[in-house]
Formats: C-alpha cells, sequence, structure tokens
C-alpha cells in the first residue's frame, strides 16, 4: 500500500508534493520521489527512508524551490511490494520521456515486461510499475496520441493500480486511473489549481471539493479542468487532517480491521492465477528434499504460525511445528536440514525471532520470512521473503497481518503441496476456489459491528474470559484472547475447547466469561458439547456461530459459509471488533495500549 500525489498549478509544487507525501507516510515510507516538469525542463528527486531524507535531497539541490511558475508534479511514498527499497525501485518511474507513479500491483506485469524488453525498451528497476511508463512510450511512439496511448497503456493492465502520469508530450496535463487503490482529485483553492492523493488528508486546507475516483475512472487534469471518463460525484472535504489520515476511522485499528478485504486481496495479487498457485519469491529448490517445517515468530505471529501447522499437514502433508521464538532460542533444538524454517513476523525486526532465525541459519537450514515489511532485518537474513502486502500496520494490537499472514502460510501450504505433488488438481481448484471467497469474509457489517459494539458493555468485568476453540479455532482462539489482553487489560486465556475438563472448568462460574468458537464445519458437535459442559457450570457463555445455539447468553450470528477457514476468517473479525469495543468502553488508549510497543526489537 503506498500513497501518491500529484499538482497542476502556479504554487510551490516541490512544497506541495512533499507535504501531500508526509500526509500520507502512514501508508508506507521505505522510499519515496517526485518528479516535477516546468516547461521541457524535468526535475527528478528520490530518496531511501522517510519523506525528511528526501526533502534533504531537494534542499540541499540547484533546484529552486521557491519558483512559482506553472508546473506539473507527481510524488510517491513506497511499501514495497516487488523489488527492495532502493532508490532505484524509488517512484517515479521514469521513460525516455514520460513518468509514473503507481498505486497498487500489477499482476501479469513479467509478461508486459518481457514484451517490451523484446521491444527494446530498457528496465533499471526490479518493480512492476515501471512496465507502465515503458508501455505507455511504446503505444505513444507508435500513434503520437497521449490520450490514446494512456487508453491503451491502462487497458493492458491486470490487478491493482491508481496511476498518475505526466510526459514531456504533454507537459501540461496530468492522466490518471483509479482502479482498485484509492486516488481521490481535487480543484485547488487557486485559480486553475489539480491536485491528486491517495487519500484525502493531503488535500485538506488547499482544497475544498473532492472526488473520491470509484473504480474504471480515467482521465486528464490541464490548466485547472478535468476531463473524467464518465460521470463523477464531488464532495466536501473533512476538515480535520488526523481524522482523515485515519480514513475517517476513530482508531488505526479500527481502520486497519476494515482494511483487510483490501489487504488480503492484495497479498494473493500475481500469485493465484486460475488454476494456479506460484510465489516469484519463492523456487521449487526450497520445498524439495523437506521432511519438516519448522515455524517460528511471537505473539499474534505465532498464532498464525500455529494455524498454519494446520494446513502445512492437512494440505502439503508435511510434518510441521511451530515454535514460540524466546523459548525456542534458549531449548537447544535439535535441528536437521532436512527442515524449512519459517519465521513469521510483521515488523520483521522482533528480535527473538530475528536470533532463531540466525541460529536455524547456522545449523545449516534453508529460510522463509513471511514478512511486512520489506529490508527489514529478517528479510535480509533468510534465503527467501514473502511478503504479506499488508500495508503499514499502526495500530499495537495486530489485525491486518494476522489475517494476510494467515492467508499467505496457506497459499504456502498449497505451493508446497503441488511443488511435492501432494494434491490433486480438483483439490487445488477447490481449495483457490475458497482462497479467493476469503476477502469477502473480512468484510465488515455495519450491524455485525453495532452488535460488538452493544455487546461489549457486558464484558467489562468479571474474573476473566476463555476463548475456546478447535483445530484452527484454538489458534484463533488465542488470538482473540490476546487481542482483549493487549487493548483491555481484562485477564484472557485461549484454550483448546477439549481441554476444559481438563482442569480449567473448575472455573466456572457466572463471573467467567466463555468466548466459544463454533465454526459449522469444524468439530461444531464437539465443541457445541464442550460449551454445554460450561454452560452446565453457569459459565457466561457468548457463542460465535453461524448456527443459533440456544444455550449462550449472547450469540454472535456470523454469516454462513460452505469451509471452515471462511468461518475462521470471520469470526477473526468479530474477535477484533468484539476486543476493540471493549477497549474504548473502558477508556483504553486502543492504538497505543499501555506496557506495549509496535514492534520489540529488545530480547
Ligand atoms: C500483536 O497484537 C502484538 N502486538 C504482538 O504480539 C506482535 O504480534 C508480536 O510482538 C510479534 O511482532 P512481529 O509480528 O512484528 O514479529
Amino acid at each position: 500500500m503506498c500513497g501518491i500525489v500529484g499538482y497542476i498549478g502556479k504554487q510551490n509544487t516541490s512544497k506541495i508534493l512533499i507535504d501531500g507525501l508526509r500526509e500520507l507516510e502512514y501508508r508506507g515510507y521505505d522510499s519515496a520521489g517526485i518528479a516535477i516538469l516546468e516547461d521541457d525542463k524535468l526535475d527528478v528527486f528520490k530518496a531511501v527512508g522517510k519523506i525528511a531524507n528526501l526533502e534533504a535531497k531537494i534542499e540541499t539541490s540547484a533546484y529552486d524551490t521557491e519558483s512559482s511558475n506553472f508546473s506539473i508534479g507527481i510524488g510517491h511514498t513506497r511499501w514495497a511490494t516487488h523489488g527492495k527499497p532502493t532508490e532505484l525501485n524509488a517512484h517515479p518511474h521514469l521513460g525516455e520521456y514520460s513518468y509514473v507513479v503507481h498505486n497498487g500491483i500489477i499482476e501479469n506485469y513479467k509478461e508486459l515486461k518481457d514484451e517490451l524488453i523484446n521491444s527494446g525498451h530498457k528496465f533499471v528497476s526490479q518493480t512492476d510499475t515501471e512496465v507502465i511508463v515503458h508501455l505507455f512510450e511504446y503505444y505513444f511512439n507508435k500513434t503520437n496520441d497521449a490520450k490514446k496511448s494512456f487508453l491503451d497503456t491502462i487497458a493492458r493492465l491486470e490487478g491493482a493500480y491508481s496511476i498518475l502520469l505526466i510526459t514531456k508530450s504533454q507537459p501540461n496535463r496530468i492522466f490518471f486511473m483509479k482502479h482498485g487503490s484509492p486516488l481521490a482529485i481535487a480543484h485547488g483553492n487557486n485559480k486553475d489549481e489539480i491536485l491528486f492523493a491517495s487519500s484525502d488528508a493531503p488535500l485538506i486546507g488547499l482544497a475544498s471539493d473532492v472526488v473520491y475516483l470509484e473504480d474504471g475512472v480515467s482521465g486528464y487534469a490541464i490548466d485547472g479542468n478535468i476531463v473524467f471518463n464518465q460521470e463523477v460525484k464531488w464532495t466536501t472535504l473533512p476538515t480535520s487532517k488526523q481524522f482523515a489520515q485515519k480514513d475517517g476511522f476513530r482508531f488505526f485499528m479500527e481502520k486497519e480491521i476494515y482494511e483487510q478485504h483490501d489487504v488480503v486481496t492484495d497479498s494473493m495479487l500475481g500469485r493465484i492465477k486460475d488454476d494456479e498457485i506460484n510465489f516469484e519469491e519463492l523456487n521449487e529448490s526450497l520445498c524439495s528434499g523437506i521432511n519438516e517445517i519448522k515455524i517460528c515468530a511471537c505473539g499474534t505471529s505465532y498464532h498464525a504460525g500455529l494455524t498454519a501447522s494446520y494446513l502445512f499437514e492437512r494440505i502439503s502433508k508435511v510434518r510441521c511445528s511451530v515454535e514460540i521464538a524466546s523459548e525456542f532460542r534458549y531449548k537447544e533444538p535439535l535441528l536437521k536440514d532436512d527442515t524449512l524454517f519459517i519465521v513469521i513476523s510483521q515488523s520483521g525486526e522482533t528480535a527473538d525471532t530475528l536470533e532463531a532465525l540466525k541460529m536455524a541459519k547456522k545449523a545449516g537450514l534453508k529460510s522463509i520470512a513471511v514478512c511486512n515489511v520489506d529490508n527489514s532485518s529478517m528479510t535480509r537474513v533468510a534465503d527467501a521473503t514473502v511478503l504479506t502486502r499488508a500495508g503499514i500496520e499502526k495500530g499495537v494490537a495486530s489485525t491486518k497481518a494476522f489475517s494476510t499472514q494467515t492467508v499467505v502460510l496457506w497459499m504456502m501450504a498449497l505451493y508446497f503441496a503441488k511443488v511435492n505433488e501432494t494434491i490433486a488438481k480438483q483439490e487445488l481448484h477447490e481449495q483457490l476456489k475458497v482462497l479467493r471467497e476469503v476477502p469477502k469474509s473480512l468484510i465488515v457489517e455495519d450491524k455485525l459491528h453495532e452488535k460488538c459494539r452493544r455487546l461489549s458493555k457486558r464484558y467489562l468485568h468479571g474474573h476473566g474470559f476463555f476463548f475456546i476453540g478447535r483445530d484452527v479455532f484454538y489458534p484463533l482462539a488465542l488470538e482473540g484472547a490476546l487481542k482483549l489482553k493487549e487493548i483491555s487489560y481484562l485477564h484472557a486465556e485461549g484454550y483448546p475447547a477439549g481441554e476444559m475438563k481438563h482442569g480449567p472448568i473448575a472455573l466456572a462460574d457466572p463471573e467467567l466469561f466463555t468466548i466459544a468458537l463454533m465454526p459449522q464445519h469444524c468439530h461444531y458437535d464437539k465443541i457445541k458439547s464442550n460449551v454445554e459442559e460450561l454452560s452446565a457450570r453457569d459459565s457466561t457463555i457468548c457463542a460465535i456461530s453461524p448456527l443459533e445455539f440456544e444455550l449462550s447468553d449472547d450469540f454472535i450470528k456470523t454469516k454462513p459459509t460452505d469451509h471452515y477457514m471462511l468461518e475462521f476468517f470471520e469470526m477473526l473479525v468479530v474477535l477484533q471488533l468484539l476486543s476493540m469495543e471493549i477497549s474504548v468502553r473502558l477508556g483504553n488508549d486502543v492504538d497505543m495500549p499501555r506496557n506495549l510497543a509496535k514492534s520489540v526489537t529488545v530480547e
């Protein structure tokens, strides 16, 4: 998830672009860049790291930042999905005479890149984005028609993208297209000004009305006018930037729960195509000759790993064990070199997980990092990295990182099964069909959120919570308990439902809240009897299920689906919302809860 900005007008273009990128830094900041076209003169600046590095580069250059001539400019702050965070991979990407910034993923970039290389185009970056500018010039060189070349270019692109393109062939226009990734456009407060941004935060104070483009809307801005390819709806900009950075949500955590549909969709782009599963980051040598997979992580990432262990054994038919990194480091583990070591980490910087990875490397194991931050420490140590593409996760309580990790690991289990030929084509077809349904299971319905909000007032006290589940719903129960603990400060424990009668059921009384995960398609009868045992001993039960359950004190109905993994993601959203709403009622800081840090880089 990246941030793009654009400007046409006579104000200080570099300042407007930089200020805009700073407002979008929450969308990604592993590198950034701007391109400004003034008549036939192009100035391009790029820098790795935060916007401040880019700003310093501009200030120390000969560029006249006070220029008030008419100019057009585009800018980009990056969250790497293809290619390391380097200056070469930073946007804008340059052709001979055209320049582009892009937010999203071009799924078919490899075939386009091969085609363009064969027709003589030279590429300098590892990114998918660079194909856009070369494709535009390929068409323009044939037609000399910028508008048609832009339309022909976007017609060839598959995936999710919002694009701003400028070209010396039309130095007073910015071409734009929105498909799958957000893009807003506004008339500036000054005459003949047009502004673009991935979200409205950069526009506040510079414009009053805005169009939040719908998918399929394209066009160009020229001399204060905007030419759209279809009818658009103008609306009034919000007044608060902070509110805007959260895209109107109360907390980053809330925004990130609602983003799960989109980022899980992004995590699958280019990896699932028809009945094929592919990871360009992995090669078959990594998973052939492997007799065991050992997963190592902390916290929420550990819960994703535990979930994946069921899928690796069930789908890839590979033995899979999961370790908590802080334990693994000191247990003098017996490691064999036919074991594949997978670390999972949103930040890629968690000290215990990083050290565990180094131990495995030292013991000669092949390793993969499943990470959300490219160029983080773990990605530089592991043999291969699979990015989860969740975009920046600002809330300390991890939400979209977990859902993208789980989907990526599920896809890896299918990839391994394909490489090792342990899955029939029909089964692979069925699994991919279910995977494609996951984003729908992550859509937050208003009535569900309202139900969780109303219920939350019932769970503010009591002497503790048990979250119980079976199979993959056991790691999900652990995750639900962790969410509640870390933002409400109430005691909660995730437990295998079948284990309650081996001691914990002694705690059952009306003050003990049991959050029961009761999927229809995963040992329903077993979990039902576990919950009945607790209900018979007066524990207060909150059942989460697609099936009505009359014995519960509270009941949250999830959408009926036909696969337990879809139920998994339906219930995940409930657990995230419930913990957030309880935290809100308790008056806690949802995004920055006490005692915690977003990335635990110390032991
Ligand atoms: C999750 O909500 C917590 N913030 C925490 O458990 C986190 O998952 C853990 O610290 C691991 O972080 P990582 O994924 O960046 O390695």
